[in-house]
């Protein structure tokens, strides 16, 4: 029986990936930029078991639930093809980080698994491929594939929209405090947001200026130029949730104006940032698909904006985690490839 067990960060996005040009191969409409976050992964171990009649998916420990497992079977089958297999996998993974609260579980996941699943079944592949191929199970994977600071490349068609690495973990010391405001989980998942992003007013300005944002965003990270990189980073985020929040759709037989991610301690944090900016503390933030507020600042910085954070009211029911820039995504020892 051959295995394999991988771990992969989650990453987190200064410039976003937010609107697909093709859903079925995750190609997205613009190139995105992230940071791999090292103390936020997925552990995946895949077994090759030609004991099982068909694929089993665990989840920390127990039987994962029906629409994640038909994702994870679908990524298999992908990698099965490619390695000419027919025999079926038993796939455990667990996340040491709570899921669909604005921290993307999905990019860590179909990292790991695409790097333990390709070693598994004897594939011999190349970051530039595992990026390729983590990108069709999840597209913001495959930028957890690298380590340190990523761009993902939107490419023309499938095999040129990949990540690769813009600087490794060491080029700057940012740190991403995430403060999770509340665990409860997103109620629109981030494929039927993408889909839906066409739908806002401001799509097509979005679509005018993400180049001259992609250019802002890496040469403010590859010079280190903290505001610079702050106000875009942050100006960003809230240009996708403008989007986001006016991507108007029928929903359940209702009208909806748009998707609010945000909390109502989404916005009660983002305002004391602004609060404590004008107080002289460097900090911005960033927000993925879900209530999470990302601050982001640099190592000098980062004791204060703890502080700050635990000292504002109401702030006891919040969890926090500090990352850094995180490795890429790699096997782990024990794997057993075939
Ligand atoms: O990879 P997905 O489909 O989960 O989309 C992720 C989208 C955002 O997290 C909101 C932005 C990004 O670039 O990661």
């Amino acid at each position: 029986m051959s295995r394999a067990s991988a771990r992969a960060c989650a990453n987190l996005a200064f410039v976003k990936y937010w609107g697909k040009r093709d859903a079925a191969l995750n190609l997205p409409i613009n190139g995105s930029i992230s940071m791999s976050l090292d103390s936020a992964h997925t552990t995946t171990r895949v077994e090759i078991d030609p004991g099982l009649d068909v694929d089993e998916v665990w989840s920390s420990g127990e039987p994962a639930p029906r629409a994640f497992a038909s994702r994870v079977i679908t990524h298999l089958e992908r990698i099965r093809s490619l390695a000419g297999s027919a025999t079926p996998a038993r796939v455990q993974t667990s996340n040491n980080f709570p899921a669909g609260t604005g921290f993307a579980s999905s990019a860590s996941g179909f990292a790991a698994l695409t790097c333990a699943a390709s070693a598994a079944f004897g594939l011999r592949l190349s970051r530039r491929d595992l990026s390729i191929l983590a990108r069709k199970g999840s597209g913001s994977s495959c930028r957890s594939i690298h380590a340190g600071f990523v761009e993902w490349h939107a490419g023309q068609d499938s095999d040129s929209s990949f990540a690769t690495q813009l600087a490794d973990a060491q080029h700057w010391n940012l740190v991403d405090l995430a403060v999770l405001v509340t665990e409860r989980e997103k109620s629109v998942r981030s494929s039927d947001g993408h889909r839906l992003a066409g739908n806002s007013p401001f799509w097509h300005s979005r679509t005018l200026s993400i180049a001259s944002r992609l250019a802002e965003v890496r040469q403010a990270l590859l010079k280190r130029d903290f505001h610079r990189f702050g106000r875009e980073v942050e100006a960003e985020a809230l240009e996708m949730h403008a989007i986001m929040q006016t991507s108007a759709h029928e929903r359940g037989g209702g009208w909806q104006s748009g998707i609010y991610y945000m909390a109502p301690d989404t916005l009660r944090l983002i305002n004391a940032v602004q609060r404590w900016r004008r107080a002289g503390m460097e900090v911005y933030f960033t927000l993925d698909a879900g209530p999470t507020v990302h601050l982001v600042c640099l190592e000098d910085q980062f004791a204060d904006v703890l502080d700050a954070v635990h000292s504002l009211e109401g702030s006891q029911g919040w969890r926090t985690i500090a990352c850094r820039p995180g490795p890429g995504a790699r096997l782990l020892s024990g794997s057993d490839p075939a």
